[in-house]
Parts: C-alpha cells; structure tokens; sequence
C-alpha cells in the first residue's frame, strides 16, 4: 500500500515553491532535503519553470573536460556530463595515443533529417504513389514555405522518398520529407512541415494520414571517423590483439556488441547533455542504425603494417547548436566557447571522435587490467583526498 495518493489534479498551474510545499508535505520530505530540492544551481527557479511543466528543483551532474582531442587537424577541449568514473580521464587518454598519429578524421557531414508522414487506406497504391511523384516539386515548395528562415539560410526540404510498406494493418505509404536542418537538430521544423503538407498527401492519395513526426532514424545525417592508435602507447602488440578479439567477439555476439556500443555513447551521450542537446534522439539513432542489418557493433577496427590499432566509427548524430535546450541551457552555450565550435556539423564531428576514442579506452582496459582498475585507482585518490 503507498503512503500516498499520487492523484494531483491541476499540479501544472501552482508555481514551484507551491509544488514544493505540496509534494514536501505529502511524502514527508524533511527541511534538509527541500533545502537540496530548493537549490537551481544557475538557474533561475522561472528559467526551469518554462523549459518543462510540474518542475519542482533542478538536477546536477558532475561537468569535466576531455583533454588531447586533435580532429581534422583542429585541437579541442571537449565537456562531458556525466557520472561514471574513469570515462573523461580514460578518454583523455587515448586521445593521446591517436593524437602521435595526427589525431581523428572525420568526414563531411550533411544536416538532413527525415520527417514521414503516414498514409493508409490508399484504395490504388501504384496511383497514389505515381501522384505522388508527379506533385513531388509542389510538395516541397508547400513544406518549404513553412519556414521562410530557414529557407533563406540555405536549408529547406532537398527530396522526398516514397516507401510504400506492408504492415499488420494493410498497406501504407510512407513519404519521407529530407530536410536540411543546417544548425538545428531540426525536430521543430521537420515536424511542422510533415504537419504541412499531410492534407496536401491525403489528397492526392485519396488516403488518410496519421503520423507526422521527425524520425530518429537520420540515416542522411551521417557522422564518420576515423583515427590510428599508437600501439605502444596502447600497451603494446599483446593489448592491440585483446582489442581486436574484443572487437571479434562483439560482432559475434549481441550481447556483447550492446554494451560494447554502450561504451561508446558513454562519450557521444556526455558530449550531447553537455551542449542542451537531446540525449534520447541520439540513443535512439545510434542503436536502431547499428539494427539495420543486424545489431552489430557502431565501430570497426583493424590493424596496420605497424601494428597500430586503426578505427572507425560511424552512427547518425542528430546534434544542433541552435533551438531548444542549446539555446537556453546556460552551459550549453559555455560548452560550445569550450568547444571553439559555431556549427552543427562540427559538433558532430567531434563528438564522433570522442565517441570513438571512449570506445578504444574501454576495449584497452578491458583487454587489459580490467575495467575496475580505473575505478579503484579513483576511489583511492578520493580517499585520500578525503582525508
Ligand atoms: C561501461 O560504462 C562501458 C563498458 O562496459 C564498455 C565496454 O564494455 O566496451 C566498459
């Protein structure tokens, strides 16, 4: 039996310290906690109040810096929120080891996001898709229209996919909006045209639409790097062969290739907290795309004729510098002036580097001294700190 009713009607409208109060009184909280609760760090008490509803504190995390990171010829200081020991120093690290060998390289990255609108009850499929096609250009213009600004800075709806699928349901249609989001992580706009242009769709199928959202599934918004890691720095030939086993077993075995790619967001999902972006649209992406063809590991590895421990890593990274959170989150735009960074693309680019680097940091460890090394060597050094 619970201590309490947990049916709160109206919760929304009271302002904080009243939710406070409330919530203080009903689950019997004592003063030292509210007082914890009552503490917004930077914030202003209002600033949450309007991010989200029912806000009653805010929530904080340990922010540090990730040293060594050379990509594409640039250096960078990267922040990353989060709680788990070893991962920053671990990253920082073996940023060195591919900093010897001109640290990371990653590629070009095109910011188009895919919204889908979803049209069933289509009487003709081949007509309706044929329609489709013929009223592709007008289609565009009428999403494009939508968003004027984003137009005018170059980006807009690019193409259309039509994906006729078959589902438990029956047959649908699936029209996927490209847009080039530029410098968001797009949701907003996408959505609004999927939005757009569905009457225009149920029209010319003669179908009615249902879903019209953003997927996370940004197979056009691609990041991809690459770096060489210094064998000895590594540990040597015998730590380069543990992590090209490690990397064998992962694409062996689903369940270690989970938590193989777990090791790797470890460093994207730091980087994407510490500069407002949307955590779960990354998870999201990161873990369907590595199910396309099976549920493999994000990274791949090799060796070169020196031995040297050459990886990739390639992963659909939804990251903006502008909207939501990233606007509004004071350290959000701290981290950027961190970063050096002013555009989307090369937050991506970055983070796919620091994504690729935690993963080589975990394979190593793991290949060698076992991960709770790390972990003891920290609670050591916290202890002594301590006393
Ligand atoms: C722990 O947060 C991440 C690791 O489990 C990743 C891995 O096993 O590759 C160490």
């Amino acid at each position: 039996m619970s201590m309490y009713s947990s049916e709160i009607s109206g919760f929304y409208k009271l302002s904080i310290e009243e939710r406070l109060k409330l919530i203080k009184e009903k689950v019997g909280l004592s003063d030292e906690e509210t007082k914890i609760l009552k503490n917004f760090g930077y914030f202003q008490p209002e600033q949450m109040d309007i991010l989200i509803e029912n806000v009653i504190a805010s929530y904080q995390l340990p922010y540090s810096i990730a040293c060594n990171f050379k990509v594409n010829g640039k250096d960078y200081l990267v922040p990353m929120v989060i709680e788990e020991p070893s991962v920053v120093a671990a990253a920082s690290n073996v940023a060195r080891m591919a900093r010897k060998l001109g640290g990371f390289h990653s590629k070009k990255i095109t910011q188009v996001m895919i919204g889908q609108v979803q049209i069933v009850n289509v009487k003709n499929m081949d007509d309706a898709v044929k329609n489709i096609e013929i009223h592709k250009e007008e289609i565009i213009r009428l999403a494009n229209e939508k968003d004027p600004i984003l137009i005018k800075l170059g980006g807009g709806v690019e193409d259309l996919e039509i994906r006729p699928i078959d589902t438990i349901k029956g047959p649908m249609i699936i029209v996927h909006l490209l847009v080039n989001v530029l410098d968001a992580m797009g949701a907003n706009a996408v959505n609004t045209m999927a939005e757009t242009v569905a009457p225009y769709l149920e029209e010319l199928t003669d179908g009615k639409v249902y879903l019209r959202i953003i997927s996370n599934l940004a197979t056009h918004r691609m990041a991809k790097c690459k770096a060489t890691f210094d064998k000895d720095m590594l540990g040597g030939a015998e730590v380069v062969e543990g992590i090209m086993n490690a990397y064998a077993f992962a694409k062996a075995d689903i369940f270690r290739a989970s938590t193989h790619n777990k090791g790797i967001m470890n460093g994207i999902i730091a980087l994407t907290l510490a500069t407002g972006n949307d955590t779960r649209a990354i998870e999201a992406g990161a873990h369907t795309y590595a199910a396309l063809n099976g549920y493999s590991p994000l990274s791949t590895f090799d060796v070169d004729s020196n031995g040297n421990l050459v990886g990739e890593l390639e992963l659909p990274l939804a990251l903006g510098i502008i909207g939501g959170l990233t606007k509004t989150h004071p350290l959000a735009r701290v981290s950027l002036k961190i970063l050096g960074i002013d555009n989307a693309e090369e937050l991506a680019q970055v983070a796919v580097a620091l994504g690729l680097c935690q993963n080589v940091a975990a394979l190593r460890a793991l290949a060698s001294e076992g991960i709770q090394a790390g972990h003891m060597r920290l609670h050591k050094r916290k202890e002594q700190k301590k006393n």
